[in-house]
């Protein structure tokens, strides 16, 4: 695996049992991220930050530790880092306090290929607001947003264009820079959801120069939590929703309580492996999976490939069909013979029906992650082989 061979050994609780194409839907965790959470909660440092006492201090140092390697994983500012449960969390956050300056003749531009984490919050947000969301819609043969199908729904109304780093569903990487220039241009600003992109992509979001990222540890072999990061100027605007004594400035403004301390001591540790190994070189070892696993599929009687069948600009990310099966039946029947996977919209909840597919039983999703082998690539092929006979 081009130097990544000996990876596999830092995920404890991968055991060579299972075959795992679940990593969209959540990763296992990577030996470090698991030690730091424990060692964390072993300390005796689990206190409160900003105290007199040692303990307290040791919390605000790893508040300051963890928003500097997670500035370092995606080249921002680290005093943007809000820390919360998950992304639709803190994208609930975001939007609520975004919403307390919309009103109706306001639009947001939102798109189809998006997960519903960065669709719905807007949708609610026009039901209390009044302001109107307008929806991008991709390519549907090729699965890919043009950037044109963004900017033509950007005018002098629009204040925010939501858009995806990259599709959970079917993998494809729009041109977020270009849709950020242009939503500049007009003077919106741009959240990009980077779910699903963090864990396959070196990401620069000076370059990128959005106004929010988001990220969630649990897609990149850490904990369960949700890191935002806003550019600084605009968390401290932001007419947030929070609680009295909450700061006025800076991320504690989007924070709901105290964060899960163990979460950032583990959020710290799986962004330091990302960084350790190094988002190129897990790009072009998941990039040959995914070849293999792409063409192991065309080369399959009775399956169809969803949506893109090539890997250009995409994640390691895709979903197909066996023709004449439910997707569930086929989810199911691959557990069985222990690869997992999964069925369904994934949330991808607007992407269905442009794919062709039932939107509610969408399709069966695999994804390569930075421990699957070629042997892993090989039992599902053909596990699907045999389900499709
Ligand atoms: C692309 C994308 N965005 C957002 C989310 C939501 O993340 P969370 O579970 O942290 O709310 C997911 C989760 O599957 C996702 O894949």
């Amino acid at each position: 695996m081009d130097g990544l061979h000996d990876i596999r050994a830092r995920f404890p609780a991968i055991d060579g049992d299972w075959a795992r194409f679940d990593g969209p839907a959540g990763t296992q965790v990577v030996d470090a991220a698991i030690d730091a959470a424990a060692d964390w909660q072993r300390s005796g440092n689990n206190a409160n930050s900003h105290g007199s006492f040692a303990a307290a201090a040791a919390c605000d140092a790893l508040v300051e530790r963890t928003s500097a390697t997670m500035g370092r994983l995606l080249g921002a500012d680290p005093g943007g880092m809000v820390f919360g449960p998950s992304t639709t969390a803190n994208m609930m956050a975001l939007t609520r306090a975004i919403g307390r300056r919309l009103g109706p003749g306001d639009e947001v531009v939102c798109t189809t290929l998006d997960h519903d984490s960065n669709v719905s919050p807007w949708l609610l947000l026009a039901e209390d607001t009044g302001c109107t969301v307008r929806m991008a819609g991709f390519d549907a043969d090729t699965g890919r947003l043009p950037t044109e199908a963004v900017l033509d729904l950007v005018g002098p109304s629009t204040r925010w264009v939501a858009v995806t780093g990259s599709s959970n569903a079917v993998g494809t990487i729009p041109d977020v820079a270009a849709i950020v220039a242009g939503a500049h241009d007009a003077g919106a600003r741009v959240v990009v959801d980077g779910v699903h992109l963090t864990p396959h992509r070196a990401v620069d979001v000076t370059t990128l120069g959005c106004d929010v990222y988001t990220t969630s540890s649990y897609k990149w072999y850490g904990p369960h939590a949700g890191i935002m990061w806003v550019e600084p100027g605009l968390l401290d605007d932001l007419d947030a929703y929070k609680v009295r004594p909450a700061p006025d400035r800076g991320p504690g403004r989007l924070q709901y309580g105290t964060p899960s301390w163990e979460g950032l001591a583990g959020i710290d540790a799986a962004a330091g492996f990302l960084l350790d190994v190094g988002l190129d070189r897990i790009e072009a070892s998941e990039a040959e999976r995914f070849d293999r696993l792409l063409g192991g599929l065309h080369d399959l009687a009775g399956v169809r490939v969803v949506g893109p069948q090539d890997a250009a600009d995409r994640a390691p990310t895709l979903m197909f069909e066996v023709v004449g099966m439910a997707p569930l039946a086929v989810a199911d029947a691959l557990a069985e013979r222990r690869v997992a996977v999964w069925d369904g919209h994934n949330y991808a909840v607007e992407a269905m029906e442009p794919l062709g597919l039932d939107a509610e039983a969408g399709a069966v999703r695999a994804g390569i992650s930075v421990y699957t082998t070629d042997d892993d690539v090989d039992r599902l092929l053909a596990a699907v082989a045999d389900v499709a006979a």
